[in-house]
């Protein structure tokens, strides 16, 4: 360790001796409004957790607020059994949970505790939920880019290490499955998943179909299903980026997955509204919207590694401009974009490359690999404006050259895009199918009497390339004709 780190270690030691309490602080239930309990004379912080006493036994709780000597805890269990009088203590001034190696391949609650039978964490240190996050000037750019696993996010919209990228589609769109397929194929040193709001099935499912043993292994989940507490439910993103954080912090480059953003605002909202706090915006209060960037901003790329997040968005109604997919797409580095329509036809991943962005593929890739990329997503969007037509029987060949193209480059461009879910892509292999449909598309348009042939620019980048490349073609062409 060197003497920056540890005096920068002593400095969090001391700081989190300094928030400790200095005695143990304890109170009387004064009163129990829905989800609150109320408890007089009772000087905790926010964050704090403390346990009730009641006659059915011990309540965990955590402290959300508080009105002149009155201090809001919403309970963490059970309410019944509660009464006036019961005795309140506190336990810590902050949450934390148990942090160190031996969280991979765990699944653990918002709690930090372990939920899947696989023995206690014997872990020596904890960690505060809400540690140190990154100042702008500690960050250092993002320049590598990360392989997710899936081609048409590798190939089209390239992300880079310590990017923070939103899944953004209405329900049953394919947001989990996609989360799945990357946690399973990427190359990131550590997958850190938080499963938030999910149904309870859904939570095993994803462990054992989606994710399975491989993926496991290199992997920390935390999950905290929509029957539990508003403050579990949140403090279960929080945990998941602390723990994103400890691996960060080792030297590792970190992938962190959360599922769903949207629920984690839902859980905070309830917990805004028990604390009387003014419905804003589709009745989401204050405290959501600042919630939101302090999660996003954990992740990032420091001196040492990195963490990218890819952090799912529901979007009611498919409609874009409601509060938290607006307020996401503000605070990301991209998003991607999965379309119902493509869904319906069975196309998945469900990846609409033309309303998708990656604001950092710039800095990742060359700029042969970026103008290969434009020209697959023009032509897509290109083929979008007269498909249509072309559907009918209305589109006549000859009209534009760059339409004709589009026509033809359609089902190549399909094939690319769509990728099975046990399917795993490498970055190389991503970036050799993206060639290939190039010289497909080269090949469909030099066919002799083909009014397009040598007019685009994928065309033309084809034809400027060197040798190599373009041998190395026409093996990946023929899989590629042969699954048309
Ligand atoms: N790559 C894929 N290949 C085949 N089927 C898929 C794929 N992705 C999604 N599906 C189908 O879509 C269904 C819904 O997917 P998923 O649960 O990922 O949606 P979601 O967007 O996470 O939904 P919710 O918003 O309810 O959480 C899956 O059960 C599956 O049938
Ligand atoms: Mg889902």
């Amino acid at each position: 360790m060197s003497e920056r780190e540890g005096q920068n270690n002593f400095k969090q030691r001391l700081a989190a001796v300094e928030r400790t309490l200095a005695h143990e602080v304890q109170g009387r239930v004064a009163g129990l409004t829905g989800l609150t309990v109320e408890v007089e004379d009772f000087a905790v912080p926010v964050g704090a957790q403390c346990e009730i006493y009641s006659r059915n036994g011990t309540t965990t709780a955590e402290s959300i607020g508080f009105r002149g000597n009155i201090s809001v805890l919403m309970p963490l269990g059970e309410m019944e059994g509660i009464s006036r009088g019961d005795r309140v203590v506190c336990t810590r001034s902050e949450a934390s949970f148990p942090i160190g190696e031996q969280l991979l391949g765990r699944v653990i609650d918002g709690n930090g505790n372990p939920l899947d039978n696989q023995g206690p964490l014997l872990c020596q240190c904890r960690r505060g939920v809400n540690s140190q996050r990154l100042q702008p000037l500690d960050r250092t750019r993002i320049d590598t880019p990360l392989s997710t696993g899936i081609r048409s996010i590798d190939a089209l919209l390239t992300c880079g290490q310590g990017q923070r990228m939103g899944i953004f589609s209405g329900p049953g769109v394919g947001k989990s499955v996609l989360l799945g397929m990357i946690a399973r194929n990427t190359s990131a040193d550590v997958t850190v998943i938080a499963l938030v709001g999910e149904r309870g099935r859904e939570v095993r499912e994803f462990i054992e179909k989606d994710l399975g043993p491989e993926g496991l292994r290199h992997s920390v989940v935390v999950a905290s299903t929509s029957d539990e507490p508003a403050p579990t439910r949140v403090r279960a993103s929080f945990v998941a980026s602390s723990i994103a954080e400890y691996f960060r912090d080792q030297g590792k480059n970190v992938l962190l997955l959360m599922d769903s953003i949207t629920r984690i605002a839902m859980a905070q909202r309830q917990i805004g509204l028990a604390i009387d706090e003014p419905p804003a915006t589709k009745g989401f209060t204050p405290s959501v919207f600042s919630l939101l960037p302090r999660l996003v901003e954990r992740s990032g790329k420091s001196a040492k590694g990195s963490i990218t997040g890819f952090y799912t968005v529901l979007v009611e109604g498919d409609d874009l401009s409601e509060p938290i997919s607006d307020t996401m797409r503000g605070l990301l580095d991209g998003h991607i974009w999965l379309s119902r329509s493509l869904a319906n036809r069975n196309h998945y991943p469900a990846i609409d490359a033309v309303e998708s962005i990656s604001r950092v593929m710039p800095d990742v890739v060359d700029e042969e690999h970026q103008q290969s990329a434009r020209d697959i997503t023009r032509l897509i969007a290109v083929y979008r404006d007269i498909e249509d037509l072309v559907n009918i029987g209305a589109y006549a060949a000859g009209t534009s050259v760059e339409l004709d193209l589009a026509v033809q480059a359609q089902p190549v461009i399909n094939r690319f895009l769509q990728q099975n879910i046990e399917e795993k892509v490498t970055f190389a292999e991503a970036l050799q199918n993206l060639d290939d449909l190039c010289s497909v598309i080269n090949q469909v348009t030099s066919q002799p009497g083909n009014s397009s042939a040598g007019n685009s620019s994928a065309n033309n980048r084809q034809q400027n390339q060197q040798q190599p490349k373009n041998k190395r073609a026409p093996l990946g062409l023929e899989r590629m004709m042969a699954g048309l």
